[in-house]
């Protein structure tokens, strides 16, 4: 397949999304940049579309995607029911960086919903994607657009690494500016859920929500966690990764450093602040979580590119905010390799 590549640098290219928006509504593939991450986009209500998001990524059937919609009452197209939870989310987090889950319509077909009786739906915030979802008139499923298993896309260079000749067009519309996936939330129960921790944290779902809950399966491995996606290893660099956490940091990272030189391995550093480690490849996440976040997944590729064999990442964040989606995200592509000091 011939793929595209759009550039759009402002408001006054945005007729060229006329003809990709037409090839989505048509039942074509079209990767657009969002606030989060880019994603892989298809018609939701075109079943062999949907399907073939799932060949483009090599992802499991099994993992449902998301269905991303321009304005809020076309939610109505794909659930059956809005709980009160969900609607009080839409009136203060929507367009934004958050996902709900609410009873689905028997119209979605089950490629989308994985076959649960349940669908993801997400307004997104980002004016490349709402511009693109109003013209192509129909609901768009979407997955982060990489390769399954690699880290998510957060700048066009990445989709064409992972996609080209795979989609019928890649939408470049700069880099992400969270960086990090949507937060998914379950609605259909009551308090409503966390399933995935994402661009809108825990805190402030409580100010509007009253107390909301994390799946269990996020945190305790003897559970499997409620959104399919999250039990599959994710996020990962090709090189070994180990994540370092703790006031003691500085001095373990330095040891483990000189062990992995020993070795003749060649190793990289995602720091956070201005520690000078004697690595092989230095990196700097950014001071701040907000960040950390927006820079994690191009940086994790970017060490592959500079053919690092080990990461180790420092971690210097607790729980507030976008603190436990950057946590979420880095121990699963460290594979749960962490270091507490
Ligand atoms: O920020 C985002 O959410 C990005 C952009 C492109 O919008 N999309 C994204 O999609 O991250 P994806 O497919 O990479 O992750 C979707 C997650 C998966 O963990 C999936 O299992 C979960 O949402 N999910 C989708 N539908 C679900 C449902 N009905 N019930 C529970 N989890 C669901
Ligand atoms: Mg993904």
């Amino acid at each position: 397949m011939k793929t595209k590549i759009i550039k759009i640098c402002s408001e006054k290219d945005f007729d060229l999304l006329c003809e990709p928006a037409r090839c989505l509504a048509e039942g074509g593939l079209v990767v657009f940049p969002t606030e989060t991450v880019y994603g892989l986009g298809a018609n939701a209500l075109m079943e062999e579309s949907v399907k073939a998001i799932f060949e483009a990524k090599g992802r499991p059937s099994d993992n449902p995607l998301i269905v991303h919609i321009a304005k809020k009452e076309q939610a109505k197209a794909v659930v059956s029911e809005i709980p009160a939870a969900a609607g009080l989310v839409m009136e203060h987090f929507w367009p934004g960086p958050i996902t709900l889950v609410m009873p689905r319509k028997d119209t979605v077909p089950d490629a989308v919903t994985a076959g649960l009786d349940t669908v993801a739906v997400r307004l997104p915030s980002h004016p490349i994607a709402r511009k693109l979802l109003e013209l192509s008139g129909v609901p768009v499923a979407a997955p982060s657009a990489n390769t399954s298993g690699k880290p998510s896309p957060t700048r066009a260079e990445h989709v064409i690494e992972d996609l080209m000749g795979k989609v019928d067009y890649i939408i470049d519309g700069g880099a992400a500016s969270v960086g990090l996936e949507s937060t998914v939330l379950d609605t259909t129960v009551t308090p409503a859920q966390i399933l995935r921790p994402g661009g809108i944290g825990k805190d402030v779902l409580d100010a509007v929500l009253g107390e909301v809950t994390y799946d269990r399966g996020l945190t305790d491995t003897g559970v499997a966690p409620k959104s399919p996606g999250m039990k599959y290893k994710h996020y990962a660099p090709k090189a070994q990764m180990v994540i370092v956490e703790g006031e003691w940091r500085e001095a373990r990272i330095e040891e483990l450093i000189e062990d992995a030189k020993a070795e003749g391995k060649r190793v990289g550093v995602l720091t956070s602040g201005d520690a000078e480690y004697k690595a092989d490849i230095l990196l700097d996440g950014g001071r701040t979580a907000k960040e950390y976040a927006a820079n994690l997944f191009d940086l994790l590729r970017r060490f592959d590119a500079l053919g690092a064999e080990l990461i180790i990442a420092e971690l210097p964040f607790g729980d507030n905010g976008i603190e436990p989606a950057i946590k979420n995200r880095i121990y699963k592509a460290a594979g749960g390799n962490v270091i507490k000091c």
